[in-house]
């Protein structure tokens, strides 16, 4: 498979994004449009996405630029109050909403239409009125990575609830897929990336120099945020608050980022309720000092364990050596294991002793019921064989998606008529049949990101890049696809006759249907005379 224009993926590489937004940037600076695909319903979503980045990057500008303003005295009192400087303002575009804020009339002076302003989503039509969404709140714009501004957050100046209230999703902002401050963060080369709860510590963070900093929103990080660290940068620090609350939501983190294999690290933070107001406290020093000491997944957990539980009590000492002994052994690595087990055992004042003895007793606990299930199994001739399925047919999905993978848009629209993912018997084909089919009807004929579609899932990764490194010597590209196509429109012919000639055969059918599939049977037959 060709690997396609260098610039391009030489941009995608020295840039951190993939080949469809390189291919859109070199467009951009060349002044060329690239071709929006023409049917309908896309092209219209695709307008609209364009105007709501327009209108997102008008009102930015337009808070950014208010809060320099005398009537935004208020707001500028409290940005001094949380030790903002005037870089930082920039550098995130921060802004203020002022009390009597009409953006409305500034949108309709620049040319936007009404159903455009009411799907960004930053004003509300009330009756016959136009109402902004923020109002008297200082504003976060949230940026997606290529800098296009997607969404808003907003925060009350004083105490009052709710504390900071947000764009909802729409055409252009998905919550799960974003995190605010990547766009900064992402200029940097990036070995680290810290994930933090809230705006304010993105922006103090970098502030005071630790520039490599995200934040997930105050809500559960998604798998899809995951991906996007981990596509950024090598190791993540999480660094929540240390509230119970905040606690919480990093363990859920880091079982999402766990099971995306990410080498995560936790910050441990004490005297301080979130970074912000560590880094103010303390300093960037202090800060990065933590950065160095954050610790593992497996320390983490031994941690939370730990805090319910009273070492000194015998039965709390037995439970907590139960719970280590499944969590050191979930580690692959033996040497791994030691040093975790060398660890705890100093930090607990455990003997190592009593640790290794008690992952022997589960291993052995765990082959015996490993034995007894599987004697059961046999007993009972309950195993599941997988199912074997034929060479060649194996080789003709293979050489499908092979075809699909060149991205041909016409030779989709020609694969499609007849083929859907369903009929691809190997369930990881099916599974990528289903991705490149969502993709091509997306208009995306470039699917040079499937695998990193499939990022997560390495099973997959390595069936695509096997077939992408074949070469199923196709010679006539046209020739090829029509003989598989013709194939499969046999099997499904064949197969329908079968169904057709069972229904005639023995069921009840009113005269209606059977006229009508005895019509079928014969446009069948005809059909398949003409295939072979
Ligand atoms: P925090 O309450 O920790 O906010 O919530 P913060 O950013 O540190 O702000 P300060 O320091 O109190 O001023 C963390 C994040 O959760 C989301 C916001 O994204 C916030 O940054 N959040 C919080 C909301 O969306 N709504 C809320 O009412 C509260
Ligand atoms: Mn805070």
């Amino acid at each position: 498979m060709e690997q396609g224009g260098n610039v391009i993926h030489f941009i995608s590489k020295i840039e951190n994004i993939d080949f469809k937004e390189s291919l859109e940037i070199l467009a951009e600076k060349a002044g060329i449009t690239l071709p929006i695909l023409e049917n309908g319903i896309d092209s219209k979503k695709q307008l609209l996405k364009e105007k709501l980045y327009e209108i997102n990057k008008e009102a930015a500008l337009y808070y950014h630029q208010t809060l320099y303003k005398d009537i935004s005295k208020p707001a500028q009192e409290y940005v001094k109050k949380r030790k903002l400087d005037n870089k930082t303002l920039k550098t995130y575009t921060i802004g203020y909403a002022p009390i009597n804020s009409n953006l409305y009339k500034i949108l309709k002076e620049k040319g936007f239409t009404d159903e455009e302003i009411l799907a960004s989503n930053l004003v509300n039509k009330v009756g016959n009125n136009f109402i902004d969404r923020f109002k008297n709140r200082l504003i976060f714009p949230i940026q997606d990575v290529r800098d296009r501004y997607i969404a808003f957050g907003g925060r009350v100046l004083d105490n009052s609830l709710p504390k900071y209230i947000n764009s909802p999703e729409n055409i252009v902002y998905s919550k799960a897929r974003n995190l605010y401050g990547l766009n900064v963060a992402k200029k940097l080369k990036l070995e680290k990336l810290i994930i933090v709860e809230g705006y304010m510590d993105v922006v103090s963070l970098h502030q005071r120099g630790i520039e490599n900093v995200v934040a997930s929103c105050g809500t559960a990080l998604t798998e899809a945020q995951g991906r996007l660290l981990r596509k950024y940068a090598e190791k993540i620090i999480i660094s929540y608050d240390s509230d119970a609350a905040g606690q919480a939501a990093t363990l859920r983190g880091l079982e999402i980022l766990a099971s995306l294999r990410c080498d995560i690290r936790i910050l441990q933070m004490d005297g301080a309720k979130d970074p912000d107001e560590y880094i103010i406290k303390y300093g960037n020093g202090k800060f990065n000092n933590l950065v160095d000491k954050a610790i593992s997944l497996i320390e983490f957990k031994t941690k939370v364990l730990k805090k319910d539980l009273d070492l000194n009590n015998v039965n709390d000492k037995i439970k907590f050596l139960n719970e280590i002994a499944k969590l050191v052994s979930t580690v692959d690595n033996k040497i791994e294991q030691e040093v975790y087990i060398d660890k705890i055992s100093m930090e607990y004042n455990i003997s190592k002793e009593a640790i290794y003895a008690e992952i022997n007793k589960l291993n052995y606990s765990r082959n015996q019921g490993k034995k007894t299930l599987e004697s059961s199994y046999t007993r009972n001739n309950i195993i599941k064989k997988k199912k074997v399925l034929p060479d060649a047919l194996l080789k003709r999905e293979n050489m499908i998606i092979g075809i699909l993978l060149e991205g041909k848009l016409e030779v989709y629209e020609q694969i499609k008529n007849i083929l859907s993912p369903e009929d691809f018997k190997k369930e990881e084909n099916n599974k990528i049949m289903q991705k490149l089919y969502e993709e091509f009807e997306k208009g995306n004929s470039n699917i040079n990101n499937i695998l990193e579609i499939f990022n997560d899932d390495e099973n997959i990764i390595s069936i695509l890049t096997e077939i992408m490194a074949n070469d199923y010597e196709i010679k006539n590209d046209k020739k090829a696809i029509e003989d598989l196509i013709n194939n499969y429109k046999k099997e499904k012919l064949t197969n329908r006759k079968k169904e057709i000639i069972d229904s005639l055969n023995n069921k009840e059918i009113d005269k209606q249907e059977e006229i009508s599939l005895e019509k079928e049977l014969q446009d069948i037959i005809l059909e398949l005379a003409q295939i072979k």
